[in-house]
């Protein structure tokens, strides 16, 4: 650097002798400018080198994960190992890619929202008691950290409002972190993930959505599954089912073992309209249900807890 500073410097002085040109006799003038311009190329040629040398020099990448205790043991609490995706997270992932290659977009849900979207939007009355069955969280500012990925229903219909237009449909699967101030024991966690699909077209069916959760159930457990619905009773939906698969034979089940894995329903035309699309014109379908209880019957898990415990011993298992 030095180098270059000090080559700039002379030529500075060289361009400020060679305005004295004009007080040297006419005769003297064309070897005076000759020579000066021979140092100015010389000098510009150094430059350009060291400039370039400064380029070409080789840096050393620092690894700042390294461990610098040259000669020293390192300490017990720096693991050798690799880390892993967390089980949950890569099943997310499985669960996600199923709905996308059935042609769902996917949008995520958020860790923090609103009275507006976790209940006014979904046709929750105002002082209903359904919106204690909830068992939400509050910040003191009064936002909610979402029960449920149906929060983001109101989000996902007025987003794709205008591909609803275009194409005449819209399917969505929103997967999220969901919070309840439950009481923690081996099937309950106040922090669990959740998948939500939405489907809106001008004529789809209750059978069409029995269809896809069929098939996702049978892709993701690789067989053929036994389902069976009951009704059941949500705000948004109208008319709202519960939704079971036998448990297979391959995972501990017996015949007539019905587990409940989520709930769906045809959107109330409310939901809809409070997000522009004109219930006479669209219908539309969504369900929303957890991961944690998929993947626990998928590897046989007995106790919800290990999810978020952090547990080496568990993890490693995956
Ligand atoms: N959000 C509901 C729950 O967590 C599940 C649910 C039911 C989602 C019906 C839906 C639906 O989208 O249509 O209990």
């Amino acid at each position: 650097m030095v180098e270059i500073e000090k080559l700039k410097q002379e030529l500075k002085d060289l361009n400020a002798k060679a305005a004295g040109i004009r007080d040297l006799p006419v005769e003297q003038r064309a070897e005076f400018g000759r020579k000066i311009n021979l140092e100015r190329q010389d000098l510009l040629g150094k430059i350009a080198a060291a400039e370039k040398a400064l380029l070409d020099v080789e840096v050393q990448p620092i690894d700042v994960t390294a461990w610098s205790g040259v000669n020293e043991k390192m300490p017990e609490f720096y693991t050798t190992e690799m880390g892993t995706c967390h089980p949950l997270m890569a099943e997310m992932d499985r669960v996600v890619e199923i709905y996308q290659l059935m042609g769902f977009d996917v949008m995520e849900s958020r860790q923090l929202d609103d009275e507006y979207h976790m209940f006014d939007t979904l046709n929750f009355p105002k002082e209903h008691p359904a919106r204690d069955g909830y068992d939400t969280f509050r910040t003191e500012e009064g936002l909610i950290p979402p029960a449920h990925t149906s929060t983001m229903q109101h989000r996902v219909l007025k987003k794709y409002r205008k591909q609803l237009e275009e194409r005449g449909r819209l399917a969505v699967v929103v997967p999220g972190r969901v919070f309840r101030n439950e009481d923690v024991d081996a099937t309950h966690e106040h922090t669990f993930y959740q998948c939500e699909g939405v489907y809106v077209s001008q004529d789809c069916s209750m059978g069409q959505m029995l269809g896809i959760l069929r098939e996702f159930f049978e892709k993701y457990y690789e067989q053929k599954l036994n389902i069976r619905t009951q009704p059941g009773y949500f705000p948004f939906t109208e008319p709202s089912l519960e939704f079971m698969i036998e448990k297979p034979e391959s995972l501990g089940g017996k015949k007539g073992d019905y587990l409940e894995m989520l709930g769906c329903g045809m959107i109330h035309p409310n939901v809809l309209k409070q997000a522009g699309i004109d219930p006479e014109k669209y219908h539309g379908f969504a369900w929303g249900g957890g991961i944690d209880r998929l993947v626990m019957l998928r590897y046989g898990l007995n106790d919800v807890r290990m999810f978020e415990s952090g547990n080496l011993n568990f993890l490693r298992e995956f």
